[in-house]
């Protein structure tokens, strides 16, 4: 039986009363987290979003019916109760923020009762992720959820407070929108008033934030939602919130300095770290031969080796063809390691090949001194003595490599490192690891398309002294492009813009568009750029992917109220639905069902 409030106002909310507040008659509303029945006591945990308090109906000294009443609460019930704050009697309990007091209540009123829910309302639980999707209200309710719906609620407001004080002004852009060129597949919208029409939704506010350059909002900052229909990961959504940021005047310093301060302000409001500025600062290619990946966790150590020239006149072919075939051999040493297990060794092989690597080659030494290898046959001592030396292998490390196409070689022991480092714990969980990446290149090789694409969009300017090389030497043209990592995870990008319709117009011939194309796609932007355009750059974070590194959360679906699985389904409302033959209708569509997508 529920009742009503009857008129019966909160105080404030259950967790912010303190010893101070002593004495005080208070009126708490909440759920019931927890009860306690000691006989003539029993105790209530009443819960809201602030936390919990405890409440204390005491047989003695309560009405009969109240006590009654308070017997027969259960979990997630919704209640009000009025009693008056004052010391615990029974011990402090130092893990809530109110637990040097309780509430002794003197009336009750049920707001509303509830079904035992599927899975308990608490921290750290190890219920299927499945389950607590399906059930996302009763998910929020729990405390690793909600912290981290409040510390986005805040990072939020510490954005735009440090913005606004630079001069950025908040600006929205269109969620319908036509196509932009950020990589990924676009989620499209179909038009009831222009038939066989779509719109797109944005992938991010790209053009949209250059136009604004161009129409003198000097500084223009927005929090974003972005569209983009791409595999899932635990660190990508298929809507996902961008913190989109553009700035007119400004070269690559100005925005990675008032980035820093951004970042330095954020982490010392919202978690009181202090975080060391400027950032170290990684070129690309370094990044690539250290680390083997272009958003390197620099927490730890184990850095790659290229040891291609030691071994290219070996007899092992397997590194030998690799090299021949224009690829590498490359290293890492995991220091102490020498005396892991067969079977564990044949994990990580197992590990590599499942991201596509042909095996791995090992070399273990023991501590003991003597060398296993899965290649020793096929080296002479000597030319094994130089490979241990070129890996600064010393007795009890163990030697991993990889022979690939360099790109495989990169991505494989890239992983491979972090994988060992995680697993091995050599990674230190409180630290916050920030870095630029620089330099990238303008143009990525793509092997499925056999042709150059934008490695991040067709906007991005390409250094000054290589411009000339645009059409004659793409692999080394190389971008004003930045990125923030933070722990080995990509946290924003971003870059200078081409500012000159000249200078755009030979990257989109060099990217393949021709002129009529690229009119068609953009001819808006280029347009724009014969008005006056000022000298722009800007850059873009991922916001869930922040509150995921911030509240140390495992994937990015723990900092989204209501996120996505896998398949980009909603397994509360189950969206995306089908929809009736009258709304396909209105819009022109017809589906075809014969279960194909081509
Ligand atoms: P970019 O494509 O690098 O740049 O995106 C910027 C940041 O957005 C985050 N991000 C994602 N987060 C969750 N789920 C996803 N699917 C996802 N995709 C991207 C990442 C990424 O660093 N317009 C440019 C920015 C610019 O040049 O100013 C852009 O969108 O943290
Ligand atoms: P094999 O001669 O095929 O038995 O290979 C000898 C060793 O080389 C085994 O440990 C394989 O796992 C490893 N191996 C095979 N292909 C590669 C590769 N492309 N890179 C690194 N190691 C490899």
């Amino acid at each position: 039986m529920s009742e009503s409030m009857n008129g019966l106002k909160r105080t404030k909310r259950c967790a912010l009363f303190g010893s101070s507040d002593e004495g005080q008659k208070v009126t708490l509303m909440g759920w019931v987290q927890k009860k306690r029945n000691l006989g003539s006591l029993i105790f209530i945990d009443l819960r809201d979003v602030s936390g919990i308090i405890q409440v204390v109906f005491d047989e003695n000294s309560t009405e009969k019916e109240v006590f009654e009443k308070a017997n027969g609460l259960h979990s997630e019930y919704v209640i009000a109760v009025e009693g008056t704050i004052k010391k615990r009697e029974g011990e402090v309990n130092k893990v809530l923020k109110t637990g040097e007091i309780e509430v002794e209540g003197k009336s009750l009123r049920i707001l509303s009762e509830s079904k035992t829910p599927p899975f308990p309302i608490e921290r750290d639980i190890d219920t299927r992720e499945e389950l607590r999707l399906k059930y996302r209200y009763l998910d929020l309710r729990r405390p690793d959820i909600r912290d981290n719906i409040i510390l986005k609620s805040r990072v939020m407001q510490l954005v735009r407070n440090f913005l606004t004080n630079e001069g950025f002004l908040e600006i929205e852009t269109p969620m319908l929108t036509k196509s932009t060129p950020e990589g990924a597949r676009d989620y499209l919208v179909p038009s009831r008033v222009h038939p066989g029409s779509f719109y797109a939704l944005p992938q991010s506010p790209q053009l949209f934030k250059q136009l604004l350059m161009c129409s003198g909002y000097d500084r223009y900052m927005q929090i974003v939602r972005c569209f983009r229909d791409e595999d899932l990961r635990a660190d990508r959504q298929p809507e996902f919130t961008q913190i989109d940021m553009e700035l007119s005047f400004v070269d690559e310093e100005d925005v990675m300095d008032i980035n820093e301060r951004l970042l330095k302000y954020v982490w010392k409001e919202a978690l009181g770290v202090d975080i060391k500025i400027p950032f170290k600062r990684i070129p690309y290619n370094e990044a690539m031969e250290r680390y083997g990946s272009d958003k390197p966790d620099t927490r730890f150590g184990m850095e790659l080796r290229d040891v291609s020239d030691t071994v290219r006149n070996t007899g092992f072919s397997v590194f030998t063809s690799a090299i021949d075939d224009g690829g590498s051999v490359r290293g890492i040493n995991v220091k102490g390691q020498g005396g892991m297990g067969r079977k564990k060794i044949d994990k990580l092989t197992e590990y590599v090949r499942g991201i596509g690597a042909k095996g791995l080659a090992y070399i273990q030494l023991t501590a003991e001194g003597e060398i296993k290898s899965s290649f020793k046959k096929f080296l002479k001592d000597d030319e094994m003595a130089d490979l241990i030396k070129a890996m600064d292998g010393e007795n009890g490390d163990l030697l991993l490599f990889i022979s690939d196409k360099n790109k495989m070689v990169f991505d494989i022991l890239g992983s491979l490192r972090v994988k060992l480092g995680e697993d091995l714990g050599l990674i230190d969980e409180d630290e916050f690891d920030f870095l630029w990446v620089t330099d990238f290149p303008v143009f990525e090789w793509s092997e499925e398309e056999e042709r150059y694409k934008a490695m991040h969009h067709p906007f991005t300017s390409p250094k000054d002294e290589d411009i000339d090389r645009l059409e004659s030497d793409k692999g080394s043209v190389k971008a004003k492009a930045y990125d923030v990592v933070l722990n080995g995870v990509e946290l924003g990008g971003g870059s200078v813009r081409i500012h000159r319709a000249d200078v755009q117009e030979s990257m989109l011939e060099a990217l393949g568009f021709t002129m009529e194309s690229a009119h068609e796609q953009f001819g808006f932007l280029l347009d724009a750029f014969s008005y006056g355009v000022p000298p722009h750059a800007g850059l873009a974070y991922g916001l869930d992917r922040m509150i995921m590194l911030m509240g140390k959360a495992k994937s990015i679906r723990d900092t989204i109220a209501f996120p996505k699985v896998k398949d980009a389904s909603d397994l509360m409302s189950n969206a995306p639905s089908e929809v009736d033959e009258k709304q396909l209708k209105e819009l022109w569509l017809t589906i075809n069902n014969d279960g194909k997508a081509d």
